[in-house]
């Protein structure tokens, strides 16, 4: 059985995440319940700058991707580690702000951000705006205006690259929703020079997610040059930085592959440092925006086998969680593995299953297939790599409650965000009989 690194098993045959048991978590913080291993998030940040630095790039800068998981605590991680943060709403950028998040080292991205999101982002200082589209240049001076303010920006391009990912997860193709299409972004830079509240920085893409080979990435610094040297030429603009986005594929099943962070940094690196040779051009700063990659393996999550159920020809192992913690498999047909945390030693009795969520939606399906010993009601699962873009992306579908989150280090435990409760569903509803005319 692949154990990934940060596990252990007991003697008793008990699953350990960093040497914290897995059945204690689950008695002391009930379930579903996701486990964050601290060592490994940090380890997975630092494993992209010692990429950087070994490649010998002396100017980068990583903003971490909130969207695959923020909370309080790890803002404050993230910031602990010296790195950025990357957010695509006012609400992320909240949490951030906060929770004292340096706002000099937050990128704001976002195809259609609010009028109030991008005059939030610039009263607090934030590094950089993404611009997406045209329209938002023109709302980003005037706000930037209203402030007396100059606001850095870089420009997202669609740079039609496919790279060979599931279709939701692909967002450089040529009919992408993000970005600015090359072919106009001459004449956007032009608009630009007319705006006196914006500084052209630079130009960024992210051509998708789950991408597993470096070439995808070279392809993109490729096309980063086409534009740059047009640009160069044809406007005599120079800018300081390329971003590549995220998206550093990770696997999270047997089936996946990860990439090879250091491979592809190198790659990066020394491919732009070709081109700045070949076209005399001054090296940019290289900027990454990686989600999955720093939360995924970090991430394990509990459940408790609830019911037990034969069908025709399956067999249903039914947990108390599913679509709600985990929409993963139904939105992306997204692969996991499991462990029976409190079982990791039986050998024997292995039959085939499936692992149903609680939802009343048949698509709520944690694993379709998978081999385990036989199992018994009350008997803990733990499904790893579900650190990102599980949490964040949880509902309260059916009513049910977002389960807590506790952050485990070498043998350590503390909760770093409650369990819902039910008072919780109606917090924001209003009942009164105060009907309004207009
Ligand atoms: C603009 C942008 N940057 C970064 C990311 C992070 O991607 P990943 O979590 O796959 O690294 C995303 C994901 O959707 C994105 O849209």
């Amino acid at each position: 059985m692949y154990l990934p690194e940060n596990m252990q098993i007991s003697e008793q045959g008990i699953l350990k995440i960093s040497g914290v048991s897995c059945v204690d978590l689950a008695k002391k913080y009930a379930t579903p319940l996701l486990v964050l291993d601290e060592v490994q998030i940090r380890d997975n940040i630092n494993k992209f700058n010692e990429a950087f630095i070994k490649s010998g790039c002396e100017t980068f800068f990583i903003a971490y991707a909130s969207k695959a998981f923020l909370n309080s605590e790890m803002c404050k991680i993230i910031d602990d580690e010296e790195i950025g943060l990357e957010v695509v709403s006012g609400g992320e950028l909240y949490i951030a702000l906060r929770n004292n998040f340096p706002s000099k080292k937050i990128y704001f991205n976002g195809n259609n951000k609010l009028g109030e999101e991008i005059e939030m982002a610039i009263k607090n200082d934030v590094s950089t705006i993404v611009v997406d589209n045209e329209e938002e240049l023109y709302k980003i001076n005037k706000i930037s205006k209203k402030y007396g303010k100059k606001t850095r920006i870089l420009l997202r391009i669609i740079p039609k690259i496919n790279p060979n990912t599931h279709k939701y997860l692909s967002t450089g193709q040529i009919d992408s929703k993000f970005g600015i299409h090359s072919e106009d972004l001459l004449k956007v830079t032009k608009n630009i020079k007319g705006l006196d509240n914006l500084e052209l920085n630079g130009i960024h893409s992210h051509i998708g997610s789950q991408i597993s080979e470096p070439m995808y990435y070279l392809n993109l610094v490729e096309t980063f040059f086409d534009s740059l040297i047009t640009l160069k030429e044809r406007e005599n603009v120079v800018l300081n930085e390329i971003d590549i986005g995220g998206g550093f594929g990770i696997s999270h099943s047997s089936n996946e592959k990860s990439i090879d962070i250091f491979e592809t940094i190198n790659k990066v690196v020394s491919c732009v440092k070709t081109l700045t040779k070949k076209f005399e051009y001054p090296m940019p700063k290289i900027s990454i925006e990686p989600g999955r990659s720093i939360i995924s393996t970090a991430g394990t999550t509990l459940y408790t086998v609830g019911s037990i159920k034969k069908s025709a020809n399956k067999k249903y192992i039914i947990v108390d969680g599913g679509m709600t913690d985990n929409i993963r498999p139904c939105l992306y047909d997204a692969k996991y593995q499991v462990y029976v945390a409190n079982k990791m030693k039986e050998v024997e009795n292995f039959e085939k299953v499936t692992i149903a969520g609680r939802a009343c939606e048949s698509g709520d399906i944690l694993i379709e297939e998978t081999s385990l010993p036989r199992l018994s009601v009350d008997d803990l699962l733990a499904i790893p790599f579900t650190g990102d873009y599980t949490y964040s992306m949880s509902s309260n579908y059916n009513g049910f409650l977002r389960p807590a989150i506790v952050l485990v280090n070498e043998g350590k435990h503390k909760l770093i965000t409650r369990r819902e409760v039910y008072e919780d569903l109606v917090t924001k509803d209003i009942t009164n009989n105060i009907w309004q005319t207009f």
